[in-house]
Formats: structure tokens, sequence, C-alpha cells
């Protein structure tokens, strides 16, 4: 069963134009939107983020508060959705959020944020992954993604789905990846970088195309492909033409303008990397480096709004309003429009 699925869609991904039928259902119906803007709101502090392309809403990992954000960017409304036990709760960040275009449906992590606090030392704690249907704020499932990593590892930080509607979640200490099956039934170790320690740093950003995962971030300094299909996760080197070493980084993303075949890459103190990759990412090519060195913080992700690509600025060097390690006092959050200077790299 699971073989000849497999043949179908490789048949179906030789050509470059059948390649994305993914994206091509509910092409381009959102309004324009460009240009940098900012969202007016206290403690904000954006970790990542995602735009649902049916419903034109910019969803918000909002990090020290543990909140989700939902941001309509044509009229600048802004909405706060909190969860009982989780958010304010200073045992939890909110991190990585995804959309799953094909149902409008977003998956979340509350992560155990110490893990994060501590560079993996501290591991313990619960890690909640979310399912939601945000139009009428439904939870369809939630998942304590500690039952199945047992502890031993964690820093479970960004999300993919596949075409099927199976959630991917990417851990980073040390390099792992989850599957959760459709429904929430099902969660199991998919990857997992051996030996299993903690305190090694892996990878951190996961971006999906059809049944291609990339990932990012592992010690190996290297670009990564996984086919989503598979029981296991079993990572291939992308190659990469071009010189580039990446830094300290984190979520990486496809915007969709460009049909999955242009990577950003966050990386934290120096900007936003750029690759492209003309075979579905059996290869791909480093177009340069949009930079960003903020004194503010860190690049911490991109995402595509409407017609511009932005980058993600988290606040880091905040002082917290209630010590270290809580939400500063900011209450403007800027999302920095890259959109012409991604184009000049890809047009060189
Ligand atoms: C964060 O929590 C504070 C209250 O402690 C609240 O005033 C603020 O609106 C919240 N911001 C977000 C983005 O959740
Ligand atoms: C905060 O989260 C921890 C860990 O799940 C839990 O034990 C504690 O009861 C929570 N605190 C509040 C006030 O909900
Ligand atoms: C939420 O909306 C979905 C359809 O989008 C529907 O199937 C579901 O029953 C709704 N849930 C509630 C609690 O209203
Ligand atoms: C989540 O799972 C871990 C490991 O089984 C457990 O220790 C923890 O209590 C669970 N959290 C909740 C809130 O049930
Ligand atoms: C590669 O890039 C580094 C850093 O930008 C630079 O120092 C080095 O000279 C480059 N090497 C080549 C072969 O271009
Ligand atoms: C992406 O695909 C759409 C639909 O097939 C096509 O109209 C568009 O030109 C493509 N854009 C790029 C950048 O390849
Ligand atoms: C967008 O914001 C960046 C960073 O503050 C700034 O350098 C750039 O000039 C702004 N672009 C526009 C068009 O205002």
């Amino acid at each position: 069963m699971r073989s000849s699925l497999a043949i179908v869609a490789a048949t179906s991904l030789a050509g470059l134009t059948s390649a994305y039928p993914y994206f091509q259902k509910n092409q381009a119906t959102c309004k324009p939107f460009s240009g940098n803007f900012s969202i007016q709101q206290y403690q904000l502090y954006p970790e990542n983020a995602d735009f649902d392309y049916t419903n034109c809403v910019l969803y918000i990992g909002q990090l020290w508060n543990a909140s989700l954000g939902i941001y309509d960017p044509y009229t600048e409304k802004h909405e706060i959705i909190e969860f009982p036990g989780i958010s304010h709760n200073s045992s939890f960040h909110l991190g990585g959020v995804g959309v799953d275009q094909a149902t409008g449906h977003i998956t979340f992590i509350a992560d155990a944020g110490n893990t994060f606090n501590t560079m993996g030392e501290d591991i313990s704690g619960t890690n909640w992954l979310f399912h939601m249907d945000p139009r009428n704020r439904t939870i369809l499932y939630k998942v304590n993604l500690t039952e199945t990593s047992q502890g031993l590892y964690g820093g479970f930080q960004d999300v993919e789905h596949d075409p099927d509607g199976n959630v991917f979640v990417v851990g980073t200490f040390p390099s792992s990846v989850l599957r959760v099956q459709k429904g929430g039934k099902d969660v199991r170790k998919w990857y997992i970088n051996e030996p299993v320690d903690h305190k090694i740093k892996g990878m951190g950003g996961l971006a999906a195309i059809g049944w291609t995962l990339i990932a990012q971030g592992d010690t190996s300094g290297k670009l990564w492909r996984f086919d989503m299909r598979a029981e296991k996760g079993t990572p291939t080197v992308i190659p990469v033409t071009g010189n580039h070493t990446f830094g300290a980084s984190d979520a990486i993303y496809l915007p969709r303008k460009y049909n999955g075949t242009v990577l950003l890459v966050a990386e934290d103190e120096i900007g936003t990397s750029v690759f492209r990759s003309m075979d579905e990412w059996k290869t791909a090519e480093f177009k340069g480096l949009v930079p960003w060195n903020d004194p503010r913080g860190l690049v911490t992700g991109a995402v595509q709004v409407g017609d511009g690509v932005y980058t993600i600025l988290e606040p880091f060097g905040d002082e917290g309003v209630k010590g270290p390690g809580t939400a500063g006092s900011r209450s403007e959050f800027l999302f920095r429009d890259i959109s012409k200077e991604v184009d000049v790299l890809l047009a060189a």
C-alpha cells in the first residue's frame, strides 16, 4: 500500500510544473499586501508565525505569554487566544505554529520553556502540541509530546503537515522528529540523532513541500531532506553549491510565492539566508544573505504575508518585567519586508 503510493507520487514529481499541486488549490485568494508593518500589542514577542492563505490571517506564537495571536494585516486587528494552565505560566513558551493549508486548521506547540532557557541541560516538563480549528477555536486534539520522548529528548519547536494531514514536529535537544498521525491518536519517534544526548543542540527548523520535508540546524551543518511517506525518517543530505556556512539558526520557510523552490533560513545574528532548488530539493544553490543584525534581538523566522516576504525579529534583549525568562515591556513589534532583497538575490 505504502510503496505503491510512493511510486505514483514519485512519478508525478518528475516534472517541475506538476511538482507542486499542493499550493495550487487555494492560489491567490488573499488581497495584495506588502511593506514593513508593526503590530502594536503589549508583550507580543513573536517567536514564529504562519499565514493562512485561505482566511488571510497571520497566526503568531507569542513566546513569553505562551499565547496565540491572530493578526489581520488588512484591518490591523489583533486577537489573543489564551490557554488555561499554559498562558502566563512560565513553565511554557508558545513557539512554533503551522497552518495546514488544506484544512485551515493550525498546529502549535507550548513547549517546556526551561529547555531553551538552559540550552538543553534541563529538558524536564510537559510539551503540549495543539491542533485547532481557529475559525471557532475548537481544540481538535492535543498531545503531550513528553509521553513519547519519555523525557530523553526535547526542545520541540516547529511543525509541518504532510498532504494527508499528519504532523511532523522538530525537536532540538538533540535533533529529533516526531510524527503525529492525523487526528492525534498515534504519536511516534520518527527520527532521532544517535546517541541521544539532550545537551547537543540540533536542528530547529522544518519546511515541507508535497511529501518532502526539509530540516536545518543539525550539527552536521547540512540541509537535510526526508520523505514523509517513510515509516521512519531517514535524512538525505541536500548538496548545496555556493559558499555558505550556517551560523546559529532557527526556523526555515518556503514562501508560497516561489512554489516551494526558495528556502529561507533564519540565522539568529546575521539575517536570512536564501537557497533555491530547481529539482525538488535534491540539490540546492545558496543565493545569498539578507543581512539583519539587530541589537534588539535575534532573527527567528520568516513568513509570507499576502505577497510580501517578512523576517521575524524576537527582541530577546529586553529585560523581563517579572524577571529573567519573562516578557519585557515592549508594545510594538516590527515585521520587516525583505521581498525586494530576496528577489535581487534570486535574479543574480
Ligand atoms: C501578555 O500578558 C499581559 C498581562 O500580563 C497582557 O497585558 C498582554 O496583552 C499579553 N500579550 C500577549 C501578546 O499575550
Ligand atoms: C504551570 O504549569 C505547570 C507544569 O505543567 C503546572 O504544574 C502548574 O500547575 C501550572 N501553573 C498554573 C498556575 O496553572
Ligand atoms: C468548528 O467548525 C468546524 C467546521 O469548520 C465544525 O466541523 C465543528 O463542528 C465546529 N465545532 C464547534 C464546537 O462549533
Ligand atoms: C506529560 O507526560 C510526561 C511523561 O509521561 C508526564 O511526566 C507529565 O506529567 C505529563 N503532563 C501532563 C500535564 O499530564
Ligand atoms: C566564503 O565566504 C567567506 C565568508 O563570507 C569568505 O571569507 C571566504 O573568502 C569565501 N570563500 C570563497 C572561496 O569564496
Ligand atoms: C507558481 O505556480 C503557478 C501556478 O502553476 C504559476 O502561475 C506561477 O508562475 C509559479 N511561480 C513561480 C515563481 O514559479
Ligand atoms: C523596513 O524596516 C527596515 C528595518 O527597520 C528598514 O531598514 C527598511 O528601510 C524598512 N523599509 C521600508 C520600505 O521602510
